[in-house]
């Protein structure tokens, strides 16, 4: 079906959304009554993240089944997929005979006015990661676009030594100046839009939301921050 908005697989070893893809009514589903007229749709479900988040625990679980793993949640964004994630680690590890022992740790990234990236990345609460040392770090991001804030952040934690660095990212952003940087681990491939909801913010706002869904530009007028 060359039109189909959802291919199987691509690149990325992610669900493929297609560019076209319209997303799904907003009357289809509930959502919080404080952002009625803030969304366009509902982009993907939250039962459907639900789902193709523990696939993901599997494929983990399959590669790194017999080491201890160190959790590195990136913050805000990542809380929601991070707690779903390593919840669902556990109850397949559970059900196997195969614990594995795991630490989670949390940093924060922070590089977004508005839905644009600006220059300068802060990474907070990784000062000192000597603890990663010879352990297998497993980062868990909620949205790799471009990769340069990947790239920087593997490159701050291969500084501390650790064994294996394995990144799981939910959604991937199909943008114009992707760099060759992938997650191991991707749930989503989507198109090039600004999407919230599932902890992912615009302003901080959203992150109560559920579903991840499109922001409307009514939305995004709302709850705009003049740069001073
Ligand atoms: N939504 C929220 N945060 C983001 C996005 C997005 O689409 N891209 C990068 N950070
Ligand atoms: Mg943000």
């Amino acid at each position: 079906m060359e039109d189909a908005a959802v291919q199987s697989e691509g690149r990325s070893g992610g669900i493929v959304i297609n560019d076209g893809w319209p997303g799904y009514s907003l009357d289809l589903f509930s959502y919080p009554a404080h952002y009625s007229g803030d969304l366009d749709c509902v982009f993907i479900p939250h039962g459907v993240i639900t789902d193709r988040t523990e696939r993901l625990a599997r494929n983990i679980m399959d590669d790194l089944g017999d080491h201890d793993i160190v959790v590195l949640c990136v913050l805000k964004g990542g809380y929601q997929f991070c707690v779903d994630l390593v919840d669902r680690i556990k109850a397949l590890s559970r059900n196997s005979n195969r614990t594995i022992p795991m630490r989670v740790h949390f940093i924060r990234l922070k590089s977004y006015l508005n839905d644009q990236s600006t220059e300068d990345l802060h990474i907070l609460g990784a000062e000192d990661l000597s603890f990663l040392a010879g352990k297998n770090v497993l980062i868990v991001e909620a949205i790799v676009g471009t990769g340069k804030t990947m790239e920087t952040l593997l490159k701050h934690v291969e500084a501390f030594r650790p064994k294996m660095i394995k990144v799981a990212g939910l959604l991937v952003k199909r943008v114009p100046h992707n760099t060759a940087c992938l997650p191991d681990y991707v749930g989503f491939e989507i198109p090039d839009r600004f999407v919230v909801g599932y902890a992912l913010d615009y302003n901080e706002y959203f992150r109560d939301l559920d579903h991840i869904c499109v922001i409307s530009e009514n939305g995004k007028m709302k709850y705009k921050i003049e740069k001073e």
